[in-house]
């Protein structure tokens, strides 16, 4: 295994079951909802993965662009979503095209972990071109680098209770123990973000930002940070 698009690329095990992967993408769903200023919106999900409840998205905005890097994940969103009208699929290098300044929302959920500072720091600059001046960038399920594994742990079988799949996330944990994830998580490692980390640079990449006072997602140990550009904050 290359790197971690492979890894989301490949049959993995991530989602402990069926249930895992529809309650995370159900709650991510509701999330960007909560993010939509207006039914007219354009939205990007940028590395949205198999995104399953994108149609809810896309009927509470105008248009919703799915940006994704695994052509395998991509495959299968352009299967499921082609007959929605709203919504679009795209490869991450496809963003490029679009017109400056044409979107309204932009979220990058569970993605800055899995990059290089560099690619990061690339896509903080294409979200810049892309937003619109009074447009809201979201990042959010952001590593602290003071947060060990424990409290990811902890969260997974919190959210494994509420929604009763408490016993595949305990043999899901062993698995994944087992697993290239873990094997990926030791040898490639995950990016991780202090909050003075992100502000800095979310604002060398010309955006204002705050830290939002909850996660996206189901792990409160994680962060979110809620940035525009910083021109629009200043005219206030
Ligand atoms: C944990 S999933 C998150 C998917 C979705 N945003 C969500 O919240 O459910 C991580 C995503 O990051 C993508 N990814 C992995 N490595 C990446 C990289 N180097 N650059 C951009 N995206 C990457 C994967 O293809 C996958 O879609």
């Amino acid at each position: 295994m290359h790197d971690w698009i492979d890894y989301y690329d490949s049959t993995h095990t991530i989602y402990v079951s069926r249930e895992h992967r529809d309650e995370h993408f159900r709650l991510i769903a509701d999330t960007i909802i909560g993010y939509i200023s207006s039914p007219d919106a354009t939205v990007l999900d940028y590395a949205c993965g198999e995104a399953l409840f994108a149609a809810k998205v896309a009927d509470a905005c105008g248009k919703l662009i799915l940006a994704e890097p695994a052509p395998g994940v991509r495959g299968r969103l352009v299967a499921r979503f082609s007959p929605n009208t709203k919504i679009r699929v795209r490869a991450l290098d496809e963003l490029k095209y679009l017109d400056a300044a044409s979107i309204d929302l932009a979220v990058m959920i569970s993605v800055a972990q899995y990059m290089t500072p560099k690619e990061f720091g690339d896509a903080l600059a294409m979200m810049k071109r892309l937003l619109k001046p009074t447009g809201r960038l979201v990042v959010g399920d952001i590593l602290d680098p003071k947060v060990g594994t424990l409290p990811d742990v902890m969260a997974l079988l919190r959210f494994a209770s509420a929604h009763g799949f408490l016993k595949d996330a305990l043999i899901g944990l062993v698995r994944t123990a087992l697993s290239d994830y873990w094997t990926l998580r030791q040898q490639i490692g995950l990016q991780r973000y202090s909050e003075q980390d992100m502000l800095a640079l979310l604002g060398a990449a010309g955006f204002v930002a705050t830290r939002a006072q909850i996660n996206v997602g189901h792990n409160p140990s994680r962060m979110t940070f809620v940035a525009r550009h910083a021109f629009e904050r200043m005219e206030r």
